[in-house]
């Protein structure tokens, strides 16, 4: 069953276009690889599924469990499963992560119609997930995010995506140099989430990851648009020919 659906979807910044008609439908349980070289909208196109407002969509449908998703704001989308890591405050002094991710799970509760969730509960909960990612007890006592490593960041934003169990998560890898030790840990993270209900899009441009992380599909988003999808082998024929090929096919 499908679990969202991008139709012809054009989107601009200032005016200038920079999704040129994405077509992607992922299932539900499928981990789709979204490659491609810098500035050909990969992080546009989580923007606009996530609710982002810094662009505009000009054209085209975005179909989220049979909902039109441009009906439903930012906080509704989370609300609603969608998960765009990094999505959330880079720091928050004063705010711990457990405080945060306490919020974050009650807003979510309440949209549902559901109650707080008890603190034992939640306490169970964090315990859980902390050794999903091997998050110590200490980090998640400081606040979000702030003074950081770039290794601890990801360990967080996983943990962050394993506490709220969202049914589409979107992880926006490129901007980041990931040190093997991250990718491990994004690659647990994931890999542990994986469920039939649960689909990922995982926005990359290390091949390597895709050793970690094996996707179901592999598209790459070139100059706005998707202009090959294949299976997992694709990411390696793109390492090995680049991405330039790809306009003579
Ligand atoms: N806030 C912005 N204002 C103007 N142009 C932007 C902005 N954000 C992104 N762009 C431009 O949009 C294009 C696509 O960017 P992006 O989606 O970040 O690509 P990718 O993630 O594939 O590297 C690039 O040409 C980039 O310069
Ligand atoms: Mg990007």
């Amino acid at each position: 069953m499908s679990l969202i659906e991008i139709r012809n979807l054009h989107a601009s910044i200032n005016g200038k276009e920079i999704l040129k008609g994405v077509d992607l439908t992922i299932n539900k349980g499928e981990v789709h690889a979204v490659m491609g070289p810098n500035g050909n909208g990969k992080s546009t196109l989580a923007s606009v599924i996530a609710g982002k407002d810094n662009f505009e969509v000009t054209q085209g449908e975005i179909i989220y469990q049979g909902k039109n998703l441009f009906d439903l704001s930012i906080d509704q989308r989370a609300a609603e499963g969608i998960f765009l890591g990094f999505q959330y405050p880079v720091e928050i002094p004063g705010v711990s992560i457990s405080n945060f991710m306490k919020t974050a799970i009650n807003e979510q509760r309440k949209y549902k119609g559901l109650d707080p969730m008890p603190t034992f509960e939640f306490m169970k909960l964090m315990e859980e997930k902390k050794k999903i990612v091997e998050l110590d007890s200490k980090l998640a006592n400081r606040s979000v995010n702030e003074g950081f490593s770039g290794g601890e960041k990801k360990k967080n934003e996983i943990f962050q995506m394993a506490m709220l169990n969202p049914t589409l998560s979107i992880l926006d890898e490129t901007d980041s140099g990931l040190d093997i030790d991250a990718l491990r840990i994004v690659a647990a993270g994931v890999n542990a989430l994986r469920s039939k209900e649960n689909s990922t899009i995982l926005i990359t441009h290390y091949q390597r990851l895709l050793d970690y992380i094996v996707p179901d599909f592999v598209h790459v988003l070139y100059e706005g648009k998707i202009v090959k999808t294949g299976p997992k082998e694709l990411a390696l024929e793109l390492e090995e020919k680049g991405y330039e090929w790809l306009k003579y096919e």
